[in-house]
């Protein structure tokens, strides 16, 4: 059971206010808040430790390695990989390009096939559309049913001897919908292609084990589960990435260098060229302490409560229309909807007068507002640390709004 009101205590900014109402932020699936833990431990390595890691014999340069490197274990120990499996990218999107590019561009031929969903966000879409084009590979995506999930069946369909590659999303950034990718990767497996998950939107929120999930990768971003800005992680089994070709050259990851050629070091440096997000990995490690403090399970379960408290207000108001899993444990915390002729970012405007931030327009998926019929959405999207007040008041607000345009 989470203790919120002593969770709340350690971030900040949930005590400011918006408009002159106490603030409500309900857009953390476009970035989470920050705990005072990321915050000092950013700063505090800035004020004593700062130094460029792997470069230096000085005190300071081998503080700051160890800093970086025990990082690396620690968030490499939460989603459970190994340590020499995780790369440090700026973000999911960096992750999904690099795995598009540096496999892709090596294993891809024309007519091979590229499976994706229809659901994807576009950073699980267009590095694949990029390479595709160069390629001459092929985009197929699979269909989901009435219940807004991922259709094993659809995929099914897809699956093919040409299918090298399946990309596909953990958690869908405007549906909420959790998709099976266990199933899937298998399937995938069997069939002898390459698997990609996004986890942008499941890391944050429920507990990820890559190993049992036995994809080939898994690209995740830390400012949506209360790291900093400008920092990633790509998962590589280890023989995948063994077998890659470095994507980014430059400092730290060569073995030895020529006028005319070079060799590279091993996985992950082989795909860390340049000096790193040296703060941004020490911050990402401390809101993995604060998760795992906090426990994914427990994140799990409260989100659950929180989406039947939504899902049954939603279904009783009748201008509101809810797009994703009516399951409130087949889905996270996030909700997409719209109210009867009203433009979703009017919607917002109105949730922003009350305090209130949501998230409104195409999430950044305009492929799925395509097949779903629609211009967008207005995005409301609760964590661990929103009361259940708080998201009482958002329906209330909702209510509100959705009665004054009959
Ligand atoms: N991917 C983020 C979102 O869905 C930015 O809002």
């Amino acid at each position: 059971m989470l203790n919120i009101d002593k969770i709340r205590e350690d971030f900040p900014i949930l005590r400011r206010e918006v408009n002159g109402n106490k603030l409500i932020y309900l857009d953390n699936t476009a970035t989470s808040q920050k705990p005072m833990q990321v915050i000092d431990a950013i700063s505090e390595y800035y004020k004593n430790t700062n130094a460029n890691i792997h470069r230096g014999v000085h005190t300071l340069s081998q503080e700051a390695s160890e800093m970086y490197d025990s990082g690396r274990e620690n968030i490499a120990e939460f989603i459970k990989c190994d340590p020499s499996e995780l790369i440090f990218t700026r973000n999911a999107t960096e992750s999904l390009n690099l795995v598009a590019y540096a496999w892709g561009m090596n294993h891809l031929k024309r007519d091979d096939e590229i499976i994706i969903t229809k659901m994807e966000h576009h950073s699980n879409m267009v590095p694949w559309h990029l390479i595709a084009k160069k390629t001459g590979a092929k985009i197929k995506a699979i269909d989901f049913g009435d219940d807004f999930s991922v259709s094993i069946e659809s995929f099914q369909k897809l699956l093919n001897k040409k299918t090298k590659t399946v990309a596909i999303g953990h958690v869908s950034n405007v549906l909420g919908t959790i998709n099976d990718v266990k199933k899937i990767c298998r399937l995938a497996k069997e069939n002898g292609s390459l698997t990609v998950v996004d986890g942008a939107q499941s890391a944050p929120h429920i507990p990820v084990n890559v190993e049992k999930m036995d994809c080939d990768f898994f690209a995740f971003s830390a400012h949506k589960m209360l790291g900093p800005t400008g920092i990633g992680g790509l998962f590589g089994k280890s023989e995948v990435l063994e077998n890659l070709d470095p994507f980014f050259g430059g400092g730290g990851m060569i073995k030895d260098v020529w006028i005319a050629d070079s060799t590279y070091t091993k996985p992950p440096e082989k795909f860390e060229a340049g000096t790193p997000d040296i703060s941004g990995t020490v911050g990402f490690s401390a809101a993995i302490d604060y998760l795992r403090k906090v426990g994914m399970d427990n994140i799990e379960e409260y989100e659950i409560e929180m989406n039947k408290l939504v899902i049954d207000k939603i279904s009783q108001l009748k201008n509101v229309n809810l797009y994703g899993p009516e399951n409130p444990e087949k889905r996270g915390a996030i909700f997409s909807f719209d109210i009867k002729d009203m433009n979703p970012h009017d919607v917002a405007m109105l949730f922003d007068q009350e305090g209130i931030a949501v998230r409104s327009g195409q999430h950044c998926a305009n492929a799925l507002m395509r097949e779903l019929g629609i211009g967008g959405t207005v995005r409301a999207s609760p964590y661990f640390y929103n009361t259940k007040e708080e998201v009482k008041k958002f329906l209330e607000v909702l209510e509100d709004i959705s009665l004054n345009t009959c």
